[in-house]
């Protein structure tokens, strides 16, 4: 499963980048308002840093104004993905930047059929929001669990990524199922690499080295 970084902050793309762990990037509105500054200078240091597909999101609410936000933000790399909601605008937009050959990622997909039609209208990832489902008493994984089979049954090319991850769970439940992608927010990624008895155990490791060397 690849791993994306969900943020539009370069200390943590930076910091994750060293660990090996960015595949990729997804940005959206609400983390590149967060980050402030010009954002135009934020995309482009994103795109430059990250190796792997960084995706970008357009505002516009028609198919047109959609496409012509795509025009401009495909000029900041060969590895920027264009990030479009699923509405039937959204689904219009998609399909003529399918046969662009532009890659794109359908966002804010809450059901399987939503993201059945992605697929078919050629999206290259779609971004099941696991997390906010959840928070509204609805089972986020068993969306991804439908997802997974349905693009099995058919054999669609569209790549599962799971977004609105919360906290390690998702990300091992992701795996489990066989999402192809997790976005994946820096304070999760912190949490994946801590384990109590790994803390502990270094602890002992070092406590019994330093008796040791002391009596040599
Ligand atoms: C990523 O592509 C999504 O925009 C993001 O995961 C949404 O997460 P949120 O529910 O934390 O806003």
């Amino acid at each position: 499963m690849e791993f994306f970084l969900d943020t539009a902050n370069l200390d943590e793309i930076r910091q994750a980048t060293e660990m090996g762990l960015v595949d990729g990037v997804t940005t959206n509105p609400t983390l590149l308002s967060r980050e402030g500054g010009d954002w135009r200078s934020r995309m482009q240091e994103i795109c430059d840093m990250v190796k792997g597909p960084v995706s970008l999101e357009v505002v516009g609410e028609t198919a047109s104004q959609m496409i012509s936000e795509a025009e401009d933000l495909t000029s900041f790399g060969d590895n920027v993905v264009i990030k479009v909601p699923l509405t039937t605008e959204g689904l219009v937009a998609t399909r003529i930047l399918y046969r662009k050959g532009v890659k794109t990622n359908v966002t804010l997909v809450f059901s399987a059929l939503q993201a059945l039609l992605a697929a078919k209208a050629g999206a290259t990832y779609v971004s099941p929001f696991v997390g906010r489902l959840d928070g509204i008493a609805n089972d986020g994984m068993e969306l991804i669990r439908e997802i997974r089979t349905i693009f099995d049954n058919y054999d669609f090319s569209t790549k599962v990524l799971v977004a609105s991850i919360r906290h390690p769970m998702h990300v091992l439940d992701s795996a489990l199922i066989g999402a192809d992608v997790a976005t994946i927010p820096y304070s999760v990624i912190s949490q994946l690499a801590s384990h109590p008895l790994t803390d502990k155990g270094l602890a002992a490791f070092k406590a019994d080295w330093d008796n040791f060397t002391k009596l040599n």
